[in-house]
């Protein structure tokens, strides 16, 4: 990941990224302090890498807990006295490579309650502290899964759908209040969340690809980093696509 960003718009900004210690939720992290922002990152695991960086905040957490939710952002907003951006980046696949009939209930059920409604938490949690100061950016992190639907993955696909329907939701709520709240839509990128994967989900997912590659992190950081900067004001309840051609809508 470079170093050289120069992005002074997120000087002294506070961002809270859920999911922050791995993968896309990382890379945005560490983005984000290469620009002078402070992170508070709500992960159930430590990042070793950042633990000791000192614009870093981390708060140990399973995101689908909203008590401890709620009151780890509030240990935030006394200790920033500000939350200018949320990510949601925490998320998982759950079972894959099923058709439906061979799903359970109970991985439909936890996958959306990590996917969707740690999205919903955070964002219902983090707003109150946005609106005071007229002021704010929320990403959720969906899937061009969402959007298209890959077969073998019911219970992601429909919880990011769900994910890009509550977008469209927050964006018309909060459109007069100076905070846009959007979604980033990503195919494949090579992360720890793939890794796990049967490799013919994988490869039924990076075969529908256009480009013919994955995405990288770098490509995810850039375009998240826009999308949460204050340049990004006239674009709310949106899914931006990063998908190498898979979505042209
Ligand atoms: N990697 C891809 O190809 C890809 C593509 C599209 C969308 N996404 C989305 O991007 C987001 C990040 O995925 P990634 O590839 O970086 O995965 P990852 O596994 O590398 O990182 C996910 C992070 O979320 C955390 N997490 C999971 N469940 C949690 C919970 N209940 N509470 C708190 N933290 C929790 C994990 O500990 C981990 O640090 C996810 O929402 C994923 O659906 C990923």
């Amino acid at each position: 990941m470079s170093s050289s960003r120069t992005n002074t718009d997120f000087n002294n900004q506070v961002a809270v990224i859920t999911g922050g210690s791995s993968g896309l939720g990382l890379a945005i992290s560490k983005a984000l302090l290469d620009c002078g922002a402070y992170v508070a990152i709500l992960d159930l695991q430590i990042c070793s890498e950042l633990e000791n960086h000192p614009h870093v905040l981390f708060q140990s957490i399973d995101i689908t807990q909203e008590e401890k939710l709620r009151e780890i952002i509030n240990v935030v907003w006394r200790k920033f006295e500000r939350i200018d951006i949320l990510i949601n980046s925490a998320g998982i696949t759950g079972i894959t490579n099923l058709k439906s009939h061979e799903t359970s209930s109970e991985n439909i059920r936890k996958v959306f309650d990590v996917n969707f409604m740690g999205c919903y938490l955070a964002s219902k949690h983090v707003l109150p502290f946005m609106l005071k100061n007229n002021y704010g950016r929320i990403l959720h992190i969906a899937s061009i899964a969402g959007k298209e639907g890959n077969a073998g993955m019911l219970a992601y696909s429909s919880s990011k759908a769900a994910v890009i329907g509550m977008t469209k939701v927050q964006g018309k709520e909060y459109a007069e209040t100076g905070v846009t709240i959007n979604a980033l839509a990503p195919a494949v990128v090579q992360t720890h969340m793939v890794d796990m994967m049967p490799p013919e989900q994988v490869r039924y997912m990076t075969d529908k690809i256009p480009m013919k590659r994955c995405g990288t992190l770098e490509e995810i950081a850039n375009l998240a980093l826009y999308i949460v900067s204050s340049k990004n004001s006239f674009t709310t309840g949106f899914t931006f696509d990063l998908s190498g051609g898979r979505a042209t809508y």
